[in-house]
């Protein structure tokens, strides 16, 4: 087989997204458009990639530039954008003539790299393949025009007669053509059309007339090849692609409560007998092990969730960088928040309103109400206290807090890092801890406590 060179067309100006972000950079299921595009492009092992750019070019460019992807990415500019055949114009110089060309739209994220491979398959190095689709309502769409089987060209909607408006194939915007029988072709594209644009589909026309073989394979899906020009487009879109990933789970055999409230931005990995209410949205690399339960109305980001913990309703979690874990059996939530280096172990109780940081928690450890562990290390079966904090943030630096095990911090305790709570220890409620204390110890440090007998409140004095 011959190397594939792809040309995604990234140009327009997207004027229906009424956006000043360039419409390739509009994100579906978290990633912009672009990015999804040139995902697919990395699993045909392309020999070559040329973006063409024009509106917000330079935004375009230096997105693609920090995607992690493995082909080697050139960028042309399009200035003006004289249309879809002047595009592929611009990119000429830069393919490679002993190769298949694959053409690509920026805005058509959800193309599968099978579809393309059938794609460039049927093409085989010496025929023009067209991916094409069936529509209900093909209002807009270019038509293809057979004679018998055989395709004879590609009308344009604005330029379609009455008769040709009834064609339901439409052309998709792919097609793999061989480099050497496109670059003729571009060369004699005009622009007497109703739009005034070098239109790339003119080049199905003059591949029949020098009786070159042009075939078009139909799309699997709509999906794939649905474009997005608006915002409507962007969320029906949206909305079609997590139906699609809710059902795979499910399928699977994940218990998602409605898969209209569901959304996955990243990648969402699930054990046996997991459960997820409505409204959560999993977003960069989530796991969750078997009989995790997930509450409604949580965001879930780069964590790990072992088998059988429970993340009760509207906790947000996000590892970020550093990742978060939850350990077998943990209870989360309700309301509470976990942040990159959190790391539960098994059966540790987070409640409502508990912040944890850059900390670990061992087996057993709770943090039931409206607490802060940041930079801390907690020992098994630690209580700690409703309204306590490590104070671990000199306004320099950072310090850590060690909770050693079977601690118990009463309620309303500043803990100032660094600092160590000796195991076994109790620390009174309302404490100041500054200093490290003995294992066993009950350590208390705020005011002594005064009882004034018959005490005289101030009286109201009167005005005159
Ligand atoms: C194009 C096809 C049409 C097809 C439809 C499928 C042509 C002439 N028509 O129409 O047959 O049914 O796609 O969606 O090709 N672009 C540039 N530079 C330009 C113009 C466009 O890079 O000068 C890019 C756009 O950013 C977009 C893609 O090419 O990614 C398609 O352009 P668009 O204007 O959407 O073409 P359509 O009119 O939809
Ligand atoms: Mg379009």
């Amino acid at each position: 087989m011959q190397s594939i060179d792809v040309v995604i067309m990234a140009a327009g100006m997207g004027t229906r997204m009424k956006s000043r972000k360039p419409k390739v950079l509009h994100r579906l299921a978290g990633r912009p458009l672009l990015a999804h595009v040139i995902t697919t492009v990395d699993a045909l092992d392309a020999r070559s990639v040329v973006v063409v750019t024009g509106s917000g070019a330079d935004q375009v460019e230096a997105a693609v530039a920090q995607w992690p992807h493995k082909a080697r990415t050139a960028f042309v500019r399009q200035e003006p954008q004289l249309g879809t055949g002047h595009a592929v114009q611009t990119a000429a110089p830069k393919i490679p003539d002993d190769g298949i060309a694959l053409i690509l739209n920026g805005d058509v994220p959800l193309i599968a790299p099978a579809t393309l491979r059938t794609l460039v398959q049927a093409c085989g190095g010496d025929q023009l393949a067209l991916l094409s689709i069936e529509m209900a309502d093909p209002t807009g769409y270019g038509r293809i025009v057979r004679e018998g089987d055989a395709v004879v060209g590609i009308v344009e909607h604005k330029d379609a007669s009455a008769k040709q408006r009834e064609i339901r194939e439409v052309y998709t915007g792919f097609m793999a053509v061989p480099t050497k029988r496109l670059k003729p072709w571009l060369a004699r594209l005009k622009n007497d059309n109703a739009q005034g644009e070098y239109y790339l589909t003119d080049v199905v026309a003059l591949a029949v007339q020098e009786g070159a073989p042009v075939v078009a394979v139909k799309a699997p899906n709509q999906m794939e090849v649905d474009g997005v020009n608006s915002p409507i487009q962007l969320a029906a879109l949206e909305r079609t692609h997590q139906r699609r990933e809710a059902e795979r789970l499910m399928e699977a055999g994940v218990r998602i409560a409605d898969p209209a409230r569901f959304d996955v931005r990243g990648t969402l990995a699930c054990g046996q007998d997991v459960e997820i209410d409505v409204n959560c949205v999993f977003e960069g690399r989530v796991t969750l092990g078997d009989g995790v339960r997930i509450g409604a109305n949580c965001v879930i980001a780069n964590a790990t969730i072992a088998a059988g913990a429970v993340i009760h309703p509207f906790t947000h979690i996000d590892g970020e960088k550093a990742g978060v874990t939850v350990g077998e059996g943990a209870l989360v939530g309700p309301f509470a928040r976990l942040r990159p280096g959190a790391q539960l172990g098994a059966e540790v109780h987070i409640g409502n309103f508990v912040e944890v940081k850059n900390s670990t928690l061992a087996k057993g450890a709770k943090a039931n109400h409206l607490a802060y562990l940041g930079d801390a290390s907690v020992g098994e079966r630690v209580n700690y206290g409703a309204g306590s904090i490590t104070a671990n943030y000199d306004g320099a630096n950072k310090h850590r807090t060690v909770i050693e095990a079977d601690v118990h911090v009463g309620s309303n305790c500043v803990l100032v890092a660094p600092v160590v709570v000796g195991a076994g220890g109790t620390v009174g409620a309302g404490s100041v801890i500054t200093k490290d204390t003995p294992q066993g110890a009950l350590s208390i440090a705020r005011g002594k406590q005064v009882s004034l007998a018959n005490w005289q409140r101030p009286k109201k004095v009167e005005k005159k």
